[in-house]
């Protein structure tokens, strides 16, 4: 049987990297990319390769749209050299910060940077790689529980994941007819370095966080990795162009 195979951006730490684990996991080979952790990435490309399954790691800056034709044509390499394949199957677009300020001192320069990882980024890298996407394969955006409830200073980053959760469905909407299906996952609070790592660091908004959630406690990286590879298996195959909450019920 052909190997699957995914492209996680943001794959060096966080979210990305547990979800490329547990997709892995899968036996479906993996394309993470990194902006600045070339080491972390190298150390996730290893505990990959350690499960018997092939992987390799890009560096990517999601913000930097004219860099996106030479990183098409480097995915198109390695999927030549490592798989001998010209496509692939799955897209994560899963890289992104974290600014936290209020609307009223949020700065152009903020808001620029914002827009550009969270919005532009993903729409244009998803229009590059386009080409190398096997038709019926599938896309899963990463938006965030802020586009759905308000915390003090997510204005722009939230504003960006709404826009995300609009271009999902244009996206289904538009590739259906190459049989490629478009969701978004929208994890909760998650204990990552996102924000400073202030989830998982800071005890009181830990527990404001975690008394406001269903369930009881924030979320982990493993909740989140192991919904992706869920949302991507075959047996999910005709959900499309869906917002799928991962939150353990927050602010219900
Ligand atoms: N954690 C949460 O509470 C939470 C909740 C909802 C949604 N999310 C979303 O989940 C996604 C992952 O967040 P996370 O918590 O895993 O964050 P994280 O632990 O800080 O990891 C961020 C990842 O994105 C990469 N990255 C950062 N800036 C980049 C850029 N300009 N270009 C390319 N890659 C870049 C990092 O690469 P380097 O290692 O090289 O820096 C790293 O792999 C984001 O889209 C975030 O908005 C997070």
């Amino acid at each position: 049987m052909t190997q699957h195979i995914a492209v996680v951006t943001g794959g060096s730490r966080g979210l990305g990297k547990n979800a490329a684990l547990k997709l892995a996991a899968k036996g479906i080979g993996i394309i993470l990319t990194y902006n600045n952790n070339a080491d972390d990435a190298q150390q996730v490309v290893r505990e990959i390769e350690q499960k018997g399954v092939k992987a390799t790691a890009l560096q990517l800056n999601v913000g930097d749209s004219a860099s996106f034709p030479a990183f098409t044509r480097a995915v198109q390499e390695q999927l030549k050299t490592v798989w001998q394949r010209e496509t692939f199957d799955y897209l994560l677009n899963n890289a992104g910060i974290g600014i936290n300020a209020s609307f009223a001192d949020t700065t152009e320069a903020q808001f620029d940077q914002l827009v550009n990882i969270h919005f532009k980024g993903p729409f244009f890298l998803t229009q590059s790689l386009l080409p190398l996407m096997k038709n019926g394969g599938r896309i899963l955006n990463v938006s965030s529980g802020l586009a759905r409830f308000c915390q003090p200073g997510y204005a722009a980053y939230a504003a960006m994941k709404g826009a995300m959760e609009v271009l999902t469905r244009y996206q289904a909407k538009e590739l259906g007819a190459r049989g490629i299906s478009v969701n978004i996952i929208a994890p909760g609070a998650i204990e990552t370095d996102f924000g400073g790592g202030m989830v998982r660091d800071n005890e009181q908004i830990n527990q404001h966080i975690a008394a406001q959630t269903a369930l009881g406690r924030v979320g982990l990286p493993d909740d989140i990795g192991d919904a992706i590879a869920a949302l991507l298996s075959d047996e999910l195959h005709w959900m499309n162009a869906q917002r799928i909450e991962v939150s353990g019920g927050m602010f219900l």
